[in-house]
């Protein structure tokens, strides 16, 4: 059997801890043979080999009694770098304890679990489900929508350095002013009316003028006004920290994909520039 999620891209400007797109980068699990103890062959640096691992943490937390197995782990989501690598974990290690143990979970089941585990449901969300996912996480209780992102290109810059969530957090105001709140949510609805609309141009301009946390954090991520500027010039929708950052994400349209990569390679920036694609089915199970 093998579980593949897919990479995932958070608050996409002013949706801050409620909507993210399923990005096409992949983690995956092939599951290989029932075993005496739990044990997971990668070569993904330096994360645990045994139960230990999010990823069997995650499903012996759902489904404790789970016979231990030999499985695979394999991922082109860079750790640590805004593209929801602990989620996707998070979403396979539940996808796991679903399928060992028979669970029948449905997605809003799998979601409840993977938003209690994770804490926002912005990345887990659209890892399950794909395409873009507007969620709430309010007393413990999630809703969310699935839509269609609008066709629409990605252009990552991927830093090569990390960033970790919780230090990215670490510079967010513990409190925020009502008139404030009121204008950064007058935005986030623009932003996501105009994505379910279609209309990338506002909606770009709404992404861009984001109140909750990237004016905060872009000052962790230097290569981001850089980016923000060159995206302007090409005439881009929209530049925004992707989750927590590093990475800084460029949707365009098609046409300017190969103009966009040229530049910013030409930046020489410290960090990898790649094209992605929204990704529409979210975790999938291949059976033998
Ligand atoms: N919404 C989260 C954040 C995503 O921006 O901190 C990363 O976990």
């Amino acid at each position: 059997m093998k579980i593949t999620v897919p990479a995932t891209s958070a608050n996409i400007g002013p949706g801050f801890d409620s909507v993210g797109v399923a990005v096409s980068k992949y983690l995956v699990i092939d599951v290989l043979k029932e075993a005496d103890a739990w044990f997971i062959e990668h070569d993904l640096g330096d994360i645990p080999s045994d139960g230990n691992n999010l990823l069997l943490t995650t499903a012996l937390q759902v489904a404790p009694d789970l016979k231990p197995h030999r499985l695979k782990m394999t991922s082109d989501i860079p750790l640590a770098r805004g593209l929801g690598s602990s989620s996707s974990v998070i979403v396979a290690g539940i996808e796991l304890a679903n399928q060992l143990a028979d669970l029948n979970l449905t997605d809003d089941q799998k979601l409840d679990l993977a938003t209690k585990i994770e804490g926002h449901p912005d990345n887990v969300a659209p890892a399950i489900f794909g395409n873009l996912v507007v969620a709430s996480y309010v007393d413990q209780k999630v809703n969310s929508i699935v839509a269609d992102f609008p066709e629409t290109a990605f252009v990552a810059f991927i830093p090569n350095y990390e960033l970790k969530t919780s230090d990215s957090r670490g510079v967010l105001p513990s409190t925020f002013d009502y008139k404030e709140a009121v204008a950064a949510s007058s935005i986030a609805n623009v932003a996501i009316a105009a994505l379910l609309a279609g209309d990338m141009v506002k909606a770009g301009q709404a992404i861009e003028s984001d109140f909750f946390h990237e004016r905060y954090r872009q000052k962790l991520v230097k290569e981001f006004a850089q980016i923000k500027e060159l995206s302007h010039k090409l005439g881009a929708y929209a530049t925004y920290l992707s989750g927590a950052g590093p990475t800084v994400m460029t949707l365009l349209s098609e046409d300017k994909v190969a103009d966009m990569m040229a530049q910013l390679e030409s930046l020489k920036l410290d960090g990898q520039v790649v094209a992605l694609a929204v990704d529409r089915k979210g975790v999938q199970v291949e059976k033998d």
